[in-house]
């Protein structure tokens, strides 16, 4: 079963497999022409855009660009991984796959370790769910019973319990031959570093297993039976479990309705199963994090919808924005996202139970829709009647729309944008257009994929060749609109860097905050004759080239990169930047020189 699947055989394999008949077991197909083609099972659409070749032997859908061969289509549809696509095909052919190398211990030594893991987590979950029906269950039931779990649900999600003692799961597990090193490495058994001791990572608690889309136990989580600390304990990442990828409840959620069209994000585990207990069997949560790029790509590719469940407090507000901005890349033709909010102090748990399913279903139903989210979002905290507002309010709403792919939500979105604000939509068309040249610009959100680091500390001007520091992008930013000053904290720490261009930001903010300079001529005119009025002239002079709509949205991005950067400094670092700053004239302020002190001290040591 290990090893490497030598090519040949998968290109005979491909040779021998009939993409429609795979495709058409599973999608309903219609003959058109020389090809078929149906409903794309990969985003929700009315009219088919999804077509298979019997002559290439491949599908291509027109909407969403889903492409592929009969392997690429299994893995897509099924969930399955390479190497399982691949046993599947050549099982409906009888034939046998063979492993190059199977003799590599290395690739044998991986291949056990993946069913050693399943195994040992199916073990595991079996144990738990034993352990709820015996005697010291008893607390665990109690607790269950409380919280007004029926006993359905608890069959259908798994639910168990891990017993009070160190080494309950240890043992049961070591009399089964599993060695603790591999307890340890699925997250079962801690290992303590200083005594040596190894225990069970979960201990007295209720426990609910974690599936993937197939339904293979991959993971736990864990819940106190009272009030104690941590109230959630979750498996750690393990050869089988990635926290930022799965969704709690989707296995259980697939199980309950193979048709699913919709899906509702919570937050909890036990907001999933108490909304599947009241019989709204599609919710599901992520485990702790945020919805990712990655849980949304996944669920996207099953389901047409998906609705954002928060709670009604400021928290619930800042989980929706950061929500909204992962999710707006994926919104491509097809596809909704919509947005719900709870009243304060409710979860999903406790409003079903207190105002029963068809009333959480009308809360579904009422959901905002991506754009009404995004515009009441931007206008919010705004007097719109002001020209000033309403030109931030079509900044942070062009920023918005410029992530999205090209389609119709895009267009309709400036459409209703240009309606709320009064200007023509060709100009914000002009604004959000992809630019010809590439300018390799910075990009919004530099939470993603792209880190700043990885460039070497600079951002790459427009200008060619010329590269710019992050401080220089930002310098070239306020140049161009110094009014983007009021954006910026009050508070400058941001820019403490070891950047040679921190300083001279520091003194623009300064001088713009002041207030007499809000026309770049002005500030020019403040340095001219200086090697800063130089440099300055010299930003100046180089366009931007991002919309000036989204430049508000850059500057702020920077800022929050500073500030995080700023919290790794070292305290060398730290150190050199005040020094500097000292050095270059600047008269520091008291807490910065007794910071100076303080580090020279720390360093002295
Ligand atoms: P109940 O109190 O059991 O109703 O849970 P809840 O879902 O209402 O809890 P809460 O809103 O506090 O937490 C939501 C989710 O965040 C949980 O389901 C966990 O996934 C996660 N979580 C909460 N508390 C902790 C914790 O202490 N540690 C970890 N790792 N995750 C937690
Ligand atoms: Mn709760």
């Amino acid at each position: 079963m290990s090893g490497q699947i030598p090519q040949r055989f998968i290109d005979d394999l491909l040779a021998r497999v009939d993409v429609v008949e795979v495709v058409g077991e599973r999608v309903k197909l219609k003959k058109a022409g020389r090809n078929h083609s149906g409903l794309c099972p990969f985003h929700q659409e009315k009219s088919p855009s999804f077509t298979v070749s019997a002559d290439k032997q491949f599908y291509h859908c027109f909407g969403c660009g889903a492409h592929g061969n009969a392997l690429r289509f299994l893995m897509e549809y099924d969930k399955l991984r390479f190497p399982e696509a691949v046993e599947q095909l050549a099982g409906r052919l009888g034939m046998e796959v063979p492993r190059e190398g199977a003799d590599d211990p290395r690739a044998q030594a991986r291949e056990r370790k993946r069913k050693e893991g399943v195994n040992l987590l199916e073990l595991s979950a079996s144990f738990f769910r034993e352990r709820l029906k015996m005697p010291e269950g008893e607390n665990a039931r109690r607790y269950l019973a409380d919280r007004g779990l029926s006993p359905e649900v608890q069959q259908t999600f798994g639910i168990g319990c891990a017993p009070a003692g160190w080494e309950a799961l240890k043992r049961h597990l070591g009399e089964r031959g599993i060695a603790d090193s591999v307890q340890i490495e699925y997250g079962l058994l801690v290992h303590h570093e200083d005594s040596g001791r190894t225990y069970d990572r979960f201990r007295d608690r209720v426990m609910f297993p974690i599936r993937d889309i197939r339904g293979r136990t991959i993971a736990f989580g864990g819940r106190v039976l009272g009030d104690a600390k941590p109230k959630y304990l979750n498996s750690p990442e393990t050869p089988v479990f990635h926290k930022g990828r799965e969704l709690y409840g989707l296995y259980e959620a697939r199980q309950a309705n193979s048709r699913l069209e919709r899906v509702v994000i919570v937050e909890g585990y036990m907001d999933v199963v108490a909304l599947a207990q009241f019989g709204i069997r599609n919710a599901v949560a992520t485990l702790g994090t945020s919805t990712s790029e990655e849980h949304l790509s996944r669920l996207f590719r099953m389901v047409g919808e998906v609705v954002f469940c928060f709670d009604g407090d400021r928290a619930g507000r800042q989980a929706a924005t950061r929500a909204l901005e992962t999710v707006l890349p994926q919104m491509i033709d097809g596809r909704q996202a919509r947005f719900m909010f709870l009243p304060e102090g409710e979860d999903p748990d406790t409003l079903v139970r207190r105002e029963g399913a068809e009333a959480f279903e009308d809360r579904i139903t009422c959901a905002s829709p991506l754009s009404e989210f995004l515009f009441d979002h931007a206008a919010e905290g705004r007097d719109l009647a002001t020209i000033e507002a309403r030109e931030r309010f079509a900044s942070q709403v062009l920023a918005a729309i410029g992530k999205l792919p090209e389609g119709v939500l895009k267009s309709l979105l400036l459409g209703e944008l240009s309606r709320r604000t009064g200007v023509d939509q060709s100009r914000f068309e002009a604004l959000v257009a992809p630019a010809e040249a590439p300018p390799s610009e910075p990009p919004l959100t530099p939470e993603a994929e792209w880190r700043p680091e990885d460039e070497g500390h600079e951002a790459r001007s427009g200008t060619g060749s010329q590269t710019l520091s992050l401080m220089g992008r930002v310098l070239q930013l306020l140049v161009h609109e110094p009014r983007l000053v009021e954006r910026l904290p009050e508070d400058d720490d941001w820019c403490d860097q070891a950047d040679p261009e921190a300083r001279l930001c520091r003194e623009v903010v300064r001088l713009l905050r002041a207030g007499g300079y809000r026309s770049a001529q002005v500030l020019l005119a403040h340095f001219h004759g200086t090697p800063e009025g130089e440099r300055l002239a010299a930003l100046a002079r180089r366009e931007p080239l991002v919309p000036r709509g989204v430049r508000g949205a850059e500057l702020d991005n920077w800022v929050a990169y500073f500030q995080r950067h700023r919290q790794q400094q070292s305290p060398l670092e730290e150190y050199e930047v005040l020094l500097s700053r000292m050095q270059a004239g600047e008269k520091l302020s008291k807490e910065d020189g007794q910071r100076l002190n303080a580090l020279l001290m720390e360093l002295k040591s």
